[in-house]
C-alpha cells in the first residue's frame, strides 16, 4: 500500500452552506498530520485542467461562516468521458496526488466510483447537499441551513397570509427528495407538504383545504417540493386549486436557489469539521471508496457503492405529526 502523502480536495454538484467549513477540515487535518493539501477548482472539470492550488493551513482562515464553496463547483459533463478521466487521472499522477476527497451528493460519488474502478485511484466521500437524500448518512452538510433558511421565509411569508387572508404554495427545492419540504413545512407550520416520496393525490389536497376553511383557518400555508410527483407544477396546482375552490386566493412562491446561500449553521460547521477530519483519516489509514457519514450522532463510514444503492428513507413518523397539526 502506498503512503498518502498528497491529498486533494474539491466540490462537487450543487454547492451547499457548509461545503467551505469541510474543506477547511480537510485541509486542517492534513496540516494536522503533516501531510500536504491540494485545492482542485471547479469540481472534477478543475480535475481535467489541473487547476489545482496549493492549500496551507492558514489559506482557509475565516471560511467556516461562508457559504457556497471557495473551491468553486461545477457540474462536467467531460468527466462523464473515458477521455476526460484519463486526463484526471493523469493530472492526479503528474501532481503526485496519493488520494482525493470528494465533497458532493450523489451524482459527484457516481463519478467518483467509476473513477476508481478504472484506475483504482484512493478516494473517500462526504455528502455535501442540501437536499438530505443520501443513504448512510442522517444528515448530509448543508441540509440543516437551508431548513432554517426556508423556514425563516416561509414565517416572512405567514405574514402577508394572514394580513390578507391568502393560501400561499411554496415550492422548495429536493429534485427527487422530500426532505426540505417535510422537515421545514412542519417547522414552518404548513397545512399540507407534498413531497415525491407521498403521492397523496389531488383529491386528498382539495379535502384538506376544504377542512381547513371548515376550521374556520383564514390564510394557509402549502409547502411543496420541486420533485412532487403530483403531475402539476406549482403554478398549474394554483390553477387546478383556485378553479375548484374559488373561495380560495392563492398566490405561489418558488424560493428557489436562496436555499443554497448564506452563512452555515452551526449544526453544519461542527458536522462538515467532523466528516473532514474522518476522511483524511480513512485515506491515511489506507481506506478508499468510502463515504464518511453521520450515523445516531456518531461519525461512520460505509461504502459509497451502497451509499448510491440505498435509499435514505423518509420519516414516516413526521408525516403523522404534520396531519396532526394542521387539525
Ligand atoms: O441537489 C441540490 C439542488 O439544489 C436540488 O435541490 C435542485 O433540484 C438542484 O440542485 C438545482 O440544481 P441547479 O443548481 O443546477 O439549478
Amino acid at each position: 500500500m502506498k503512503k498518502i502523502k498528497k491529498i486533494a480536495v474539491l466540490t462537487s454538484g450543487g454547492d451547499a452552506p457548509g461545503m467551505n467549513a469541510a474543506i477547511r477540515s480537510v485541509v486542517r487535518t492534513c496540516a494536522y498530520y503533516r501531510i500536504d493539501c491540494i485545492g482542485v477548482f471547479r469540481g472534477y472539470q478543475g480535475l481535467i485542467e489541473g487547476d489545482f492550488v496549493p492549500m496551507s493551513a492558514r489559506s482557509v482562515s475565516s471560511i467556516i461562516n461562508k457559504g457556497g464553496t471557495m473551491l468553486k463547483s461545477a457540474r462536467s459533463n467531460e468527466f462523464r468521458t473515458e477521455a476526460g478521466r484519463k486526463k484526471a487521472y493523469d493530472n492526479l499522477i503528474a501532481a503526485e496526488i496519493d488520494g482525493l476527497i470528494l465533497i458532493g451528493g450523489d451524482g459527484s460519488f457516481t463519478g467518483g466510483l467509476i473513477f476508481n474502478k478504472e484506475y483504482n485511484f484512493p478516494l473517500i466521500g462526504i455528502p455535501g447537499t442540501i437536499d438530505n437524500d443520501i443513504f448512510g448518512t442522517d444528515y448530509t452538510i448543508g441540509y440543516d441551513t437551508a431548513l432554517n433558511t426556508v423556514v425563516e421565509v416561509i414565517d416572512k411569508i405567514r405574514d402577508t397570509a394572514s394580513s390578507h387572508n391568502r393560501l400561499f404554495f411554496v415550492e422548495v427545492m429536493g429534485r427527487d427528495a422530500g426532505f426540505i419540504a417535510l422537515n421545514a413545512g412542519i417547522g414552518a407550520g404548513a397545512e399540507e407538504i407534498l413531497i415525491p416520496e407521498e403521492n397523496l393525490g389531488l383529491e386528498r389536497l382539495l379535502d384538506s383545504l376544504k377542512r381547513s376553511k371548515r376550521a374556520g383557518k383564514s390564510s394557509s400555508i402549502v409547502v411543496i417540493a420541486e420533485g412532487d410527483k403530483l403531475g402539476k407544477n406549482v403554478f398549474e396546482l394554483r390553477d387546478y386549486v383556485e378553479e375548484h375552490l374559488p373561495e380560495y386566493d392563492v398566490r405561489v412562491s418558488v424560493l428557489g436557489h436562496m436555499q443554497r446561500g448564506g452563512a452555515p449553521s452551526c449544526f453544519d460547521r461542527v458536522l462538515a469539521s467532523r466528516l473532514g477530519v474522518k476522511a483524511v483519516e480513512l485515506l491515511l489509514d489506507g481506506h478508499s471508496n468510502l463515504m464518511v457519514g453521520i450515523v445516531n450522532t456518531k461519525i461512520e463510514s460505509c461504502p459509497i457503492e451502497e451509499a448510491l444503492k440505498g435509499h435514505h428513507e423518509i420519516n414516516k413518523e413526521l408525516i403523522r405529526v404534520s396531519d396532526i397539526m394542521s387539525v
